[in-house]
């Protein structure tokens, strides 16, 4: 693609038309292939979302794609990688859609209170090293036909602006910005990515619900801390800090 730009984020690059899901695809392939491998399909015919949930990938409406990493990092750092990979899409929807958009903690894309964006990272570590990071994202660009119970939470770019966008064009800003956000996080740490995460956040300031292992909680989310980790506080002002888990939003 002419529009991208970066030195290896998708500089191999394959391209399906359909298959099951790139992330199970990317995963399949990650220790052959080099660093920065894109794996894109028109179509996932059992797309995954996070929590075991499915994700609609109807043929060539959004971008199914999956980014292969080799980082030199600490397998619990890898949380980072999805907030460095959901500023990238946020910034790439600002470029091209001109709407407004916010992360959702860690990994939704929203807007007008719709979710157009969702990212599953999934890794292969050991002890102390990470041997490959999957990040898989999924953005509805020029959907139309949303199923019955995802109306009301799911939307699409086209849906929201009244005007499509061109898919190749995102999807090349999408790996710029994630090349260019990916190698500042690695060289200078989270702490150059946080003010971003914080600016672009729908979750800080609100009144939130968090579902983890260990049970549930309900608080305010007051920030994102240096480690990614996100703050919520309790009514009874007991703070806890959370690294991942499914957030609920409340109004959203
Ligand atoms: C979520 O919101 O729960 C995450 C959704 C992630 C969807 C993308 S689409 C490309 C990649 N392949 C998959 O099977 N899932 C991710």
């Amino acid at each position: 693609s002419p529009y991208l730009t970066t030195n290896f984020i998708g500089k191999n690059y394959i391209h399906k038309l359909t298959i099951d899901s790139t992330n199970n695809f990317a995963k399949e392939i990650a220790s052959k292939v080099p660093d920065g491998t894109v794996i894109i399909a028109e179509e996932q015919s059992a797309g995954r979302g996070r929590l075991g949930r499915s994700w609609l990938s109807q043929k060539g409406c959004g971008i199914w794609m999956s980014v292969i990493l080799k980082p030199n990092i600490q397998p619990q750092e890898a949380i980072n990688l999805t907030q460095v990979a959901a500023i990238s899409v946020v910034k790439a929807i600002e470029e091209l859609s001109h709407v407004e958009n916010k992360i959702k903690w860690p990994n939704d894309i929203i807007v007008n209170n719709k979710k157009v964006c969702g990212i599953l990272t999934e890794m292969s570590s050991e002890i102390d090293k990470i041997n490959y990071v999957v990040i898989g994202i999924g953005v509805n660009v020029n959907c139309y036909n949303f199923p019955e119970e995802l109306k009301g939470k799911a939307t699409s770019l086209n849906l929201e602006t009244n005007s499509k966008v061109d898919r190749k064009k995102l999807t090349a800003s999408i790996l710029n910005n994630l090349e260019f956000y990916y190698n500042t996080y690695l060289q200078k740490g989270f702490e150059y990515i946080r003010p971003i995460c914080i600016a672009k956040s729908i979750t800080i300031g609100r009144e939130i619900k968090v579902i983890y292992n260990e049970g549930e909680m309900e608080g305010k989310a007051v920030t994102i801390d240096s480690n990614g980790s996100l703050i919520v506080e309790t009514k009874e002002g007991k703070r806890l800090s959370i690294m991942s888990g499914d957030v609920s939003v409340r109004g959203l």
